[in-house]
């Protein structure tokens, strides 16, 4: 008998994002998107900060979204290649400027409907079984540039009318839903996860919480939305997550590790139990915030709960009191140097084992069944002799692999399945390049979006395969 094993109905696969896999920026009347409007290179960080206004860059820039791996038009090849896999699940985002090129008219786009409903029905020929994220960091810049994006109430009806289109028309195709990708990124990247710019004296904290309680409100409605259309629909949370552990043992370092991962747990707190929890009001009150929330609000809240709580992992962080200069990156969020762990080529620390801490961290507080959405290694590839041997991915997802088999088999946590990120090599997010390449497909293009887009199957796609194949046995 095999130590690793998945449980029955497992739902493995693979996940992308529109704006870092479709491009398609022209095609089917798609309007402006914030991410369409982000450069790679070093304006890249400021700008999905909110700190700097991207209509104050020189005309010459390269933005990556626009083209991205054109999945747009090899979705069906690429599709193919993940029924190839054995994929059970595809987790995909949805352009919400493909479907409403300006955020605010009543009746959608139908070219960018067709568009995802020919996806979804490509996933169901294989039997994948699509799972969708509504909003993976794209706003249509007519949003913002109208109502200032979710530091506007409105936008509540306009992202609810993207929702009502949806669960409409994919009912009894599509069951399961996220709300907003890695929702707590909207404290850390506010213009990449919520198209939000500041003013020179503007509050970013009181703006950036008021904007989360829109979302906050927003999602709770999608929940109870989706339920109400199709009784069948499953709608989960996603957080960017990864466990903080204090630098010492001094217990201004565990205070400081449990404030830092509330910040984040605040989201879910809300999303999952259905109110804010006490320690957040109290941060609003020292912080001098109005956050005011009424009593529909908070029916709202009540009402919408999550049914599963999906996350991302891609390393743990280290947080410590005496400001150690000795620092590395990790998924946006800072860390110290945990000198227990390698690190990938981007400092981001390795940790296969925080992966089954966090799982039972989350589990612990929440008690609801889990989805991995988002775990897997950026990193760079070489082509050679039209082959890519990329063991070191093998490695990675293998180690985190078999801690997510222990976590269900020896620690009891009820998890739904694990979509590997950029299954397909496709963007990335916080740097724009090409080169830091998370997939199973290797696809020829450069930096400046230049190459033939030819998909090569690599080492870790024929390994991933047996995992499917023999699900999990084989780890
Ligand atoms: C998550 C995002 O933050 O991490 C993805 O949901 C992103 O969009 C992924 O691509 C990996 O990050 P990066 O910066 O390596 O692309």
């Amino acid at each position: 008998m095999s130590k690793y094993q998945f449980p029955d109905n497992f739902l493995l696969g693979g996940a992308t994002a529109a704006n870092q896999y479709e491009g398609g920026f022209s095609q089917d009347n798609k309007g402006l998107s914030n991410v369409d409007l982000i450069p790679n290179g070093e304006k890249r960080l400021p700008i999905a900060k909110g700190l700097l206004d991207p209509d104050k860059l020189e005309k010459t820039v390269n933005f990556p979204a626009r083209y991205a791996v054109d999945g747009r038009n090899f979705y069906s090849k690429d599709i193919k290649l993940m029924a190839e896999m054995g994929f059970k699940v595809y987790r995909f985002s949805i352009n919400w400027s493909r479907v409403f090129p300006i955020g605010d008219e009543e009746e959608p786009n139908q070219a960018g409907l067709r568009y995802y409903e020919d996806v979804i029905d490509e996933c169901l020929k294989y039997k994948i079984e699509p799972l969708i994220t509504i909003n993976h960091f794209d706003v249509p810049v007519n949003l913002i540039k109208k109502y200032g994006s979710w530091r506007n109430q409105k936008m509540i009806d306009f992202y609810l009318n993207l929702c009502h289109v949806l669960f409409t028309r994919f009912k009894g195709k599509v069951r399961y839903w996220l709300t907003f990708n890695e929702i707590n990124m909207i404290l850390h990247l506010p213009y990449l996860a919520a198209g939000l710019t500041f003013e020179k004296n503007e509050n970013i904290l009181q703006t950036s919480y008021l904007a989360a309680h829109h979302q906050l409100i927003a999602s709770a409605k999608a929940v109870s939305l989706a339920h109400e259309i199709d009784p069948n629909n499953k709608v989960g949370s996603m957080l960017a997550a990864g466990c903080v552990y204090p630098e010492t043992c001094n217990p201004l370092d565990t205070w400081q590790a449990m404030q830092d991962e509330r910040s984040s747990y605040f989201f879910t707190d809300i999303q999952v139990r259905g109110y804010y929890p006490s320690y957040a009001l109290k941060y609003f009150e020292r912080k001098k915030l109005n956050i005011s929330i009424n009593d529909e609000e908070k029916n709202i809240l009540r009402r919408g709960t999550v049914d599963f709580i999906s996350f991302s992992y891609y390393n743990s962080r280290v947080i410590g009191n005496n400001n150690s200069i000795n620092k590395t990156n990790g998924n946006i969020f800072t860390s110290l140097k945990n000198p227990y762990l390698k690190s990938s080529e981007w400092g981001w620390q390795i940790d296969p084992l925080g992966f089954r801490i966090t799982l039972n961290q989350i589990y612990d507080r929440y008690q609801k069944p889990l989805f991995v959405v988002e775990n897997g290694l950026g990193s760079k590839d070489s082509l050679e002799d039209g082959k890519i041997n990329d063991y070191y991915r093998i490695n990675y997802l293998r180690s985190h692999l078999r801690e997510l088999s222990k976590a269900i088999n020896e620690d009891g946590i009820e998890v739904l399945g694990y979509t590997s990120w950029g299954c397909i090599d496709l963007i990335s997010a916080s740097t724009g390049e090409m080169k830091k390449r998370y997939g199973f497909v290797y696809v020829d293009m450069d930096e400046n979006g230049q190459g033939s887009l030819k998909r090569i199957p690599k080492k870790s796609f024929y390994w991933y395969k047996e995992v499917i194949a023999s699900n999990g046995r084989t780890l």
